[in-house]
């Protein structure tokens, strides 16, 4: 039973949940590649969209729009189309909103690869892009031409976690009739709606939070209106970057306690941020739950919470920072992040490596900066295994 007027966790737990005839309470997995046709008519008409059965795992299957359902119902959008891997969503988007000689503005500190994949590969087929910081609105404003056909934002951003104000880009790109895609990763749906504040397209990697268990990597696309969704759809099922059954299941079981998660990791965060700002070896704390979070005007009036990510610079930089990483026990070092357990980083030598270093720093990406995914462990354990990692990383280096 679902319905539009439920609060947010109900929809977390019933929306997109099939109607099962054996009176499964959960989306069964429907692992299989095709479905068989009752006859050559019913299978003509399904090729013809006059029956909306199933066809093919990779146009569509059950446990698949299942979680589809339920992410629609969360943005509260048109539909969305499920994708093998956030990177598979962002390339759909590319494909499918952009022509050749056409142009995208772009948020400079966007996630790498989303860069990579326009500058080294979009580039060979006449499109262009350029990237600004998106948090100043005068500097998109600039950046926007007659041929600007995508408005590509990413907000909270990587990993300084920049705000990107959603409203003011939905009305700067529809007004040169651009469509606006929101990269919502760092937020989930549970923090932010883009798709309420005008954007056309929200784009998840559920890799992160909307599955959360650091067990599947997955995407997913939330489109406003039904022409839009189509074009996505399309090129998805075309280009074959499909989310497998298994795949689906396994992100839908996650999304239920999507809230609970949340709102554990985020108290967790808020204990820490302020923990590590009182530490005399921490030059600086970036956290968009800090009233030091240079837009926490802008969080407070477009999220409903400032989230989990942490980033901070120690006083000894890179070797600090490299040193504090080493010792942390609790806290895995790992890329990726949003799942329920914490994990710690360091951008500059990971998952920014491939920027320039003139680049990283113009975007805050110091040498010794530490990016933190708090998870929902019990506070006092996390802030134990820092206060731990923070002196030893003090002490002499064993030889
Ligand atoms: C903001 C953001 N968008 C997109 C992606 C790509 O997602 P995936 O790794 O699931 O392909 C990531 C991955 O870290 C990300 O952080």
């Amino acid at each position: 039973m679902q319905s539009n007027h439920q609060g947010f966790m109900s929809k977390l737990v019933h929306a997109g949940v099939v109607e099962d005839p054996n009176g499964s309470v959960i989306t069964p997995i429907y692992q299989t590649s095709t479905f068989a046709f009752e006859s050559s008519q019913q299978g003509a008409d399904r090729f013809a969209g006059r029956d909306k059965g199933y066809i093919y795992t990779r146009i569509g299957n059950p446990t698949v729009r299942s979680l589809e359902d339920c992410v629609t119902t969360l943005e509260e959008g048109a539909g969305a189309v499920a994708t093998s891997s956030g990177m598979g969503a962002v390339n759909t988007v590319y494909m499918a909103l952009l022509d050749g000689g056409s142009h995208m503005v772009s948020t400079a500190s966007v996630y790498g690869p989303s860069r990579t994949l326009m500058e080294k590969h979009y580039s060979r087929f006449g499109v262009s892009a350029t990237f600004v910081d998106t948090s100043d609105p005068a500097a998109v404003r600039a950046a926007i031409r007659p041929d600007t056909r995508l408005l590509y934002v990413e907000t909270p951003s990587n990993p300084m976690m920049q705000i990107t104000d959603i409203a003011e880009m939905a009305a700067l790109a529809h007004a040169q009739g651009a469509l606006l895609v929101v990269d919502s990763t760092f937020a989930s749906p549970y923090l932010q709606k883009p798709l309420l504040l005008g954007a056309d397209v929200a784009l998840h990697s559920v890799t992160k939070f909307i599955n959360g268990h650091a067990d599947v990597v997955g995407g997913i696309l939330v489109a406003r209106e039904e022409p839009v969704l189509h074009r996505l759809r399309e090129v998805m099922v075309t280009t074959g970057c499909n989310m497998d059954p298994h795949q689906a299941f396994l992100v839908h079981r996650g999304l239920k306690t999507l809230a609970l998660r949340i709102e554990r990791s985020q108290a967790n965060a808020a204990v820490i941020a302020r923990w590590l700002e009182s530490r005399p070896e921490v030059s600086w704390v970036r956290y968009a739950g800090l009233p030091s979070h240079p837009q926490a005007a802008l969080v407070q009036r477009q999220m409903k919470g400032p989230g989990s990510m942490i980033s901070f610079e120690l006083e000894g930089g890179l070797e600090a920072g490299i040193q504090l990483m080493n010792h942390v026990r609790l806290a895995a070092l790992a890329v990726s992040l949003g799942g329920v357990e914490s994990l710690i980083q360091h951008p500059a030598s990971m998952t920014h490596a491939g920027v320039p270093r003139t680049e990283r720093l113009k975007a805050g990406i110091t040498d010794g900066l530490v990016r933190y995914s708090v998870g929902i462990e019990d506070p006092d354990d996390l802030i134990a295994d820092l206060e731990q990692a923070l002196e030893a990383s003090l002490m002499p280096a064993r030889v």
